[in-house]
């Protein structure tokens, strides 16, 4: 249904420059990352703040500028400087933003912000079926059709994140790009939402992918988690592998500060020491040789290839049988 191929996204940004003939900065947001999803399956995209999850998302959906890399959509290419393809886009694929409020409009009530979807995507409804479809959405998520005539600052921020959610899936989108939907919900809001989201899934057959800080709500939800790290991909896995046993370094870490809801299970959380690399000037070996306890030194030379292992993939060189002879760590020099 989506297969994301080699995505790169950059940002110019304004900087200090020693002179005025500098050039601008640019931020190396996404760093080729790839990952294919089927119909009625869920990605799951984890990796700490900034590490380039909202923005590979927001390329995919064309809110973000992919500098190369291909997204093809129900086996057909995205041209996003072409309208029509654009249209088909919008009409196949839709998001749900993170705060659930900033994300409606204000002067529109929820059934207004329910419809208008189905005013772009489905012209040939009339407006009576419209309505009439709009309501039953609302009331699908949880909202009483006859509050349908408030605005949203009426309302609570997961009921505001459940309209988010009718208004995506209105008009029957087979993709939905979740933004970290439950970030700003209290937990037992979160599980609300969630298992809506999972159930709407089941009936529509939709494709999710989950951007989420949470792995714990990432692991409950998705087939399969991509791990980012400095905007690339650090493994990909299938959620319950992953969540047994993570094969990147950084997955590792990551992983180990999730608490595991059984007493006799003690996992001490890995500290990572280390700087992060700047995006606006990346390092030409691995991205995580900075706070890698077994960076070698070919780690900081060239960057390690994806590589396949027990349905695991991941870009680490201890992991690449063809360079299995490691390297004494640097820190152990
Ligand atoms: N419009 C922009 N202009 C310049 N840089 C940007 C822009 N949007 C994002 N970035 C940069 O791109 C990188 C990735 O940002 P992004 O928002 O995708 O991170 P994230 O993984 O979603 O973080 P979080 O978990 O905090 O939401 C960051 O370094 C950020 O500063
Ligand atoms: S390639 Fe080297 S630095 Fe990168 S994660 Fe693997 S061991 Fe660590
Ligand atoms: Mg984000």
């Amino acid at each position: 249904m989506l297969s994301v191929q080699n995505a790169y996204v950059e940002f110019r940004v304004a900087q200090t420059k020693k002179w005025p003939w500098s050039p601008a900065g640019i931020v190396h947001a996404v760093n080729g990352v790839s990952f294919e999803l089927e119909a009625g399956r869920t990605i799951g995209i984890v990796g700490e703040s900034g590490c380039g999850k909202s923005t590979l998302i927001r390329a995919v959906a064309g809110l973000a500028p992919l500098v190369s890399g291909t997204v093809t959509l129900d086996g057909e290419q995205v041209d996003y400087g072409n309208r029509t393809s654009m249209q088909r886009l919008r009409a196949t694929m839709q998001m749900i933003f993170q705060d659930p409020i900033a994300s409606l409009n204000p002067r529109m009530t929820i059934r207004e912000i329910v419809t208008e979807p189905l005013t772009f995507f489905r012209p040939e409804m009339g407006a009576a079926d419209r309505k009439t479809a709009a309501l039953a959405m609302l009331e699908r998520v949880g909202i009483p059709p006859a509050q349908a005539n408030r605005f949203p600052h009426e309302f609570s921020g997961g009921q505001c994140q459940r309209i988010g959610i009718a208004r995506a899936l209105v008009a029957e989108p087979k993709v939905l790009l979740c933004d970290e939907p439950v970030s700003a919900l209290d937990v037992s809001i979160q599980a609300q939402v969630v298992n809506l989201l999972k159930e709407l899934q089941r009936e529509m057959g939709l494709a999710l992918v989950f951007v989420a800080h949470d792995l714990g709500v990432v692991r409950h939800i998705s087939d399969e988690v991509l791990v980012m790290y400095m905007g690339a991909q650090m493994e990909r896995a299938p959620a319950a592998d992953l969540v047994r046993a993570p094969q990147h370094p950084y997955a590792k870490a990551l992983l180990s500060a999730v608490p595991v809801p059984d007493p006799n299970i003690r996992i001490a959380p890995q500290m990572l020491e280390g700087d992060l690399p700047s995006p606006m000037d990346l390092p030409p070996g691995c991205l995580f040789a900075s706070r890698c306890p077994h960076a070698m030194a070919k780690c900081i030379k060239a960057r390690p290839p994806m590589v396949q292992r027990e349905g695991h993939e991941a870009a680490c060189y201890l992991l690449d049988d063809a360079s299995a002879e490691q390297e004494p760590c640097l820190s152990d020099s």
